[in-house]
């Protein structure tokens, strides 16, 4: 069994064991085990580990989100603007003593992943470090323990999470213009397109996971659940992702493979289409037979060929769904034909028909 099949398991084991286990002693004695494990782990990446940030060259700024592992906040690395996400338990969850090792190989394990992507529709991560943060930093970072420490720095995006932005146009009940739709899922169409070529499935497809840079661009982000794809499919015991989002078969524990990332985008396709959530409620206390059943209905108004594409996205059976280079083409194809109409539309469309004619 390979490093990353172990920790992937005793992560899983862990989840498993939240769930299952009734008895406080069992659950305290696995726990005992399982933390040695973790520690011989942990211990053996930290002495791989290589550094790639300065940290002397790092200011951290004001916070610009609270994800689950820890606080991100804006920053300067050699005078570039950036993000930086440290573990830190004033995260979203609240982190307990003994579960810091566990976040801290996640991120460990994120970095592994994140670290040789590069595509325009991809955040670029510029490196991490697990020394002391500069004491240039105007934040106090409230993670006492020297041995917690774990930040990322990536490439700093303007327009903040697709999720906000969505909602933000929810709240002054506006949508976004078709043509906009196309060109957002495009990007994020490619993104995933770029992260399957290299064999990596991203696994919390999600609005929140997705940034907005200065030129409107999206890019992916947020690679803490990602995971390579080995040639057969992988099973995993725990849930992680997001309820809502992800895909029935990862709901369910069967095998999965990368079609679940093109499930998430169905999902997240409607969401942009509609600017809205696709649920209200909460998805988690559904039971997998019924979740996997569960699906937003598409709004009547809704071009024919963009509803049928979120539909197949969707499609229950994974060997179904569309390949994501498949889902690119279908996209630009629409994006073409919006174009050769709004040309069509236009006066000076109809004024070169008027010249070919003659
Ligand atoms: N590179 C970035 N530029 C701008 N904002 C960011 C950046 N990275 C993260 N954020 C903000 O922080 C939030 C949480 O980041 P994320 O990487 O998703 O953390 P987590 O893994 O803990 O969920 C995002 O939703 C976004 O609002
Ligand atoms: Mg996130």
């Amino acid at each position: 069994m390979d490093e990353h099949q172990k920790i992937v398991d005793v992560m899983d084991q862990q989840q498993l064991m939240h769930n299952q286990f009734e008895s406080h002693q069992q659950q305290q004695n696995l726990l005992l085990m399982q933390s040695h494990e973790i520690e011989c782990i942990i211990a053996e990446r930290q002495r791989q580990w290589q550094e790639t940030i300065d940290p002397q060259n790092l200011v951290v700024g004001k916070v610009i989100g609270h994800g689950s592992e820890g606080v991100v906040y804006k920053g300067s690395y050699k005078g570039q603007t950036v993000a930086v996400k440290v573990l830190d338990d004033n995260g979203k969850k609240k982190i307990s003593e003994d579960s810091m090792g566990i976040v801290k190989l996640g991120l460990m394990e994120e970095v592994e992943v994140w670290k040789n992507l590069d595509h325009p529709n991809v955040t670029k991560m510029i490196g991490a470090t697990m020394s002391m943060i500069t004491s240039g930093s105007r934040h106090k970072i409230k993670n006492p323990k020297p041995e917690n420490n774990f930040c990322v720095v990536s490439e700093y995006l303007k327009g903040g999470s697709l999720r906000s932005y969505l909602l933000k146009l929810k709240h002054q009940d506006k949508k976004l213009p078709y043509k906009t739709v196309i060109r957002f899922a495009i990007d994020i169409a490619k993104g995933l397109s770029y992260l399957h070529s290299q064999k990596v499935i991203h696994r919390d497809v999600k609005p929140g996971n997705m940034l907005i840079d200065k030129k409107q661009t999206i890019k992916l982000a947020d690679f803490g659940e990602s995971e390579i794809e080995p040639p057969e499919l992988l099973i995993t015991c725990g849930e992680r992702g997001t309820r809502g989002y992800m895909a029935p078969e990862l709901v369910s524990k069967h095998p999965h493979g990368r079609k679940c990332d093109v499930y998430s985008f169905g999902i997240c396709l409607w969401e942009i289409y509609c600017c809205d959530t696709a649920y209200t409620y909460d998805l988690g206390i559904l039971t997998p037979d019924i979740y996997k059943y569960t699906r937003p209905s598409i709004p009547r108004h809704c071009p024919r060929s963009l509803a049928k594409l979120m539909e197949q996205c969707w499609d229950m059976d994974p060997t179904k769904r569309p390949e994501m280079k498949e889902v690119v083409v279908i996209l630009e194809e629409i994006k073409k034909s919006l174009e050769l109409l709004s040309r069509w539309r236009h006066p000076e469309g109809w004024f070169k028909l008027f010249k070919l004619r003659r």
